[in-house]
Parts: structure tokens; C-alpha cells; sequence
């Protein structure tokens, strides 16, 4: 994929931004994108799952516990979704995670939902480009990391969402998932 120089704030923050896209529309966009040579910023690391209505609230959790600054969800117009709905169930669904971003502290300007079809690789572009330099502009997302990294006692790590406080891990969401680029 053809790669510009990144949006960043003048201290050499690179945010960095996990994308959840849609294996037939937005997955196919985003190729278009890189074999058209469109210039765009290269910040973004796609997560490929068959449908956004695969979309679970705890993928955009993790993505931010595990270093992401931004998340995009993108996938099918309403009406192309492959699976008839799963847009519709996604879109509904981020409704109501964006209530809960604002419970747990995530600003909601750190996730962008959006539609990309096969044949918008220009879209795509602009997608990553202004996600990317609006994310450049909040800075590092520290909040959730200093939370899922705080002290219970000792300095022992707090267990995080995927962990039980015995220590007995429960199987990961996103290690479910194929990861691209
Ligand atoms: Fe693309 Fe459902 S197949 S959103």
C-alpha cells in the first residue's frame, strides 16, 4: 500500500490505529487503495473479519488496551452487507458503545464507523488520512493503558478484561482473528 508521511504532532507522536474492516467491501476498498498507489498514511494495521456484524464491542476494547491510539470499524454500505444485516446489527450496536466509550473514558473522536465499498479505494484513503490526523491531534491514548495496567496490590498488574483475577485465562477475542497488513 502506498505510503505517505504520517500525520503526526510536531513532538513525533505516530498514532497508532487498528482498523476493523469487512472482508467483502471495505477490506476489498482498502486494496484498491494500495494497488491504485493512492498516498495515505500507513499507521493503520487492518484486522480482516467476514462481516462488521462479526464486530464485538470487546475487539475495540482490546485493540485500545493493547497499544491502539484510534480504531476504525468500517464495512458495506447499508443494503450490500454479504449477510443481508450485519451492518445494520454493527451500526446499532456502536450506538450503544458509544454510550460506553464515554463510561469507560474512551473519547468517541478516537473511533470512526464508516462504509466503504470494493470500488472506493479513494474513500479509504480518506478514511485513514483524517482518522489518522485527527487521532495525531488527540495524542497518545494513555487513559486506558495506565488503566488496564494499574496496581491492585504490590505492584502487581491489575488482570486485564481477558484475564481472571486467579490468573486462569479466558480465551482472547482477537486472537481469534486474521490480521493483515
Ligand atoms: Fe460487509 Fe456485512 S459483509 S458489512
Amino acid at each position: 500500500m502506498a505510503a505517505t508521511d504520517t500525520p503526526m504532532k510536531p513532538d513525533g507522536f505516530h498514532p497508532r490505529i487498528t482498523a476493523f474492516v469487512c472482508n467483502w467491501c471495505t477490506y476489498t476498498g482498502a486494496d484498491l487503495a494500495g494497488t491504485s498507489r493512492l498516498q495515505m498514511a500507513s499507521n493503520v494495521r487492518i484486522i480482516r473479519l467476514p462481516c462488521t456484524g462479526r464486530i464485538d464491542h470487546m475487539f475495540i476494547v482490546k485493540a485500545f488496551e493493547r497499544g491502539a491510539d484510534g480504531v476504525i470499524v468500517s464495512g458495506c454500505h447499508p443494503a450490500d452487507c454479504h449477510y443481508t444485516a450485519g451492518n445494520y446489527h454493527a451500526r446499532r450496536r456502536f450506538g450503544v458503545f458509544r454510550e460506553l466509550m464515554d463510561f469507560m473514558g474512551i473519547d468517541p473522536q478516537r473511533v470512526t464507523f464508516s462504509w466503504v465499498s470494493a470500488s472506493e479505494g479513494a474513500k479509504w484513503k480518506d478514511v485513514v488520512n483524517e482518522t489518522v490526523a485527527r487521532v495525531a491531534e488527540l495524542g497518545p491514548f494513555d487513559a486506558y493503558h495506565e488503566l488496564a495496567g494499574d496496581t491492585v496490590t504490590g505492584g502487581e498488574p491489575a488482570p486485564g478484561p481477558f484475564e481472571a483475577a486467579s490468573g486462569a485465562e479466558t480465551p482472547d477475542p482477537l486472537e481469534e482473528l486474521e490480521v493483515g497488513r
